[in-house]
């Protein structure tokens, strides 16, 4: 392992019923909140009533920022961050799924700031103080919940990127399961994908005797393959949803990636492909983490046949490493698939009309990924096999 630091401060509030806890969490002296959320899903089932009623109960003054798109946009963050500095709000209250987590903790940034959050999320500008914030968690799939991580989209220069300090680590999240429930079966799966991506990332690194790290990841992918389906059949079932809601949070809240820097070569991918067609992005991971596991198999064919013979039951008798491995993509592949996932990029209309816009936005930064560096050809490979 390399030496390493695990610092994780965010309180986290998981259960049934646990939104009852709120008014507790809120730091004192906060008076006046902004609530943050998206297209209008928590006042179909119910949340919005429930937590505005709590506010308004204790006293606080609240102002709104609605409409926060999935993928995130940076017109919305710099909306987000005057109506703050206008409003002189003192607490971020977020209430949905990864969008508006990390539209918000951009927000809480960004509020202290005086130019634009671009230079946040291009890292030009290192935040010096932030606002609080707290979250209302209702999809699981990101971990934003209890990371430092946000990811913005630029759609003036079809740029998505992700962005962290330590100042974006929410002050606490509150994960009740129930308020999972009114997720769509799409975004349900999409959930799946990205989480189980997040562990894949992680597993795919460099140094070796991380033997503790790989059976956590293990477990949790293992606890996800056998919950997810018997979730898709059955959305409103609490011990499924608080089973794929506690994965999803492990996934990527910092406790995996202790000893190692995880690839993150594929979502480095998926944010170039969700910069330019605005796909969901565990659709765009569903397709592409599998061509980028056949691109890097031979890199150490050994990690990916452990992959293979523990989560996907490979049975590696009379078989090379790389038949092995090969085997475990099929049935990562076939799992994602019997669920929902997509396998082509055709499945969003996507050709190679902009693929190269696609890899130009992919190496904006320079070559990437930690398992593998990927260069310009590699990249360009892997979407073409995604087509
Ligand atoms: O906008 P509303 O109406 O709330 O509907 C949302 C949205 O349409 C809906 N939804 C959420 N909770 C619901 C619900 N519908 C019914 N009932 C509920 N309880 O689901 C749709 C998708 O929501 P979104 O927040 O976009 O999904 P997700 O949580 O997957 O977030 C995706 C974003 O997170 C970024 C992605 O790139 C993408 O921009 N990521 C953030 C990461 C991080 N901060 O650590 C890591 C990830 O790898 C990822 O890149
Ligand atoms: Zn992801």
């Amino acid at each position: 392992m390399e030496n390493f630091t695990f610092y994780n401060p965010t309180k986290l509030v998981f259960g049934r019923g646990q939104t009852e806890q709120l008014p507790s969490l809120i730091p004192e002296g906060v008076k006046r909140i902004l609530v943050t959320y998206g297209g209008g899903s928590i006042k179909r089932n119910g949340i919005y009533t429930n937590v505005m009623k709590k506010l308004s109960d204790n006293g606080y003054e609240t102002f709104e920022l609605s409409g926060i798109d999935p993928n995130p946009r940076l017109s919305t963050v710099n909306e987000g961050a005057d109506l703050c500095k206008q409003e002189d709000i003192d607490f971020i209250l977020a209430i949905g799924g990864g969008s508006v987590i990390d539209c918000s903790k951009t927000i809480a940034s960004a509020a202290k700031y005086e130019g634009d959050a671009w230079d946040l999320v291009t890292k030009q500008a290192t935040p010096e103080d932030a606002l609080p914030l707290g979250t209302i968690l209702t999809l699981a799939a990101t971990g934003s919940e209890m990371n430092a991580g946000a990811v913005i989209t630029n759609w003036e220069t079809n740029e998505k990127y992700g962005w962290g300090s330590p100042l974006s680590y929410p002050l606490f999240s509150i994960l009740d399961p129930v308020n999972t429930y009114s997720v769509p079966k799409n975004h349900t799966v999409y959930g799946i994908v990205d989480m189980m991506s997040h562990v894949l990332e992680q597993y795919f690194h460099q140094p070796t005797n991380a033997p503790v790290q790989d059976r956590m990841a293990e477990g949790i992918l293992k606890s996800i393959i056998e919950t997810a389906p018997k979730l898709i059949n059955n959305l409103e079932s609490y011990e499924y949803r608080e089973t794929i809601m506690y994965a999803g949070t492990m996934a990527f809240n910092g406790i995996l990636q202790t000893g190692y820097k995880g690839d993150w070569a594929t979502h480095n991918i998926e944010h170039a492909v969700s910069a330019v067609y605005d796909i969901p992005h565990a659709g765009g991971l569903s397709i592409l983490f599998p061509n980028w596991m056949k691109h890097n198999l031979t890199v150490n064919p050994e990690r990916f046949k452990q992959l293979a013979v523990r989560v996907f039951g490979v049975d590696p008798t009379g078989k090379s490493d790389e038949e092995t491995a090969l085997q475990g993509i099929d049935r990562l592949r076939q799992f994602w698939s019997s669920l929902g996932g997509p396998t082509h990029l055709a499945e969003y209309d996507i050709d190679d009309k902009n693929l190269e816009l696609m890899v130009d936005r992919a190496m904006k930064r320079g070559p990437f990924g930690n398992f593998n560096t990927l260069y310009d050809d590699d990249v360009r490979q892997i979407l073409r096999h995604s087509l």
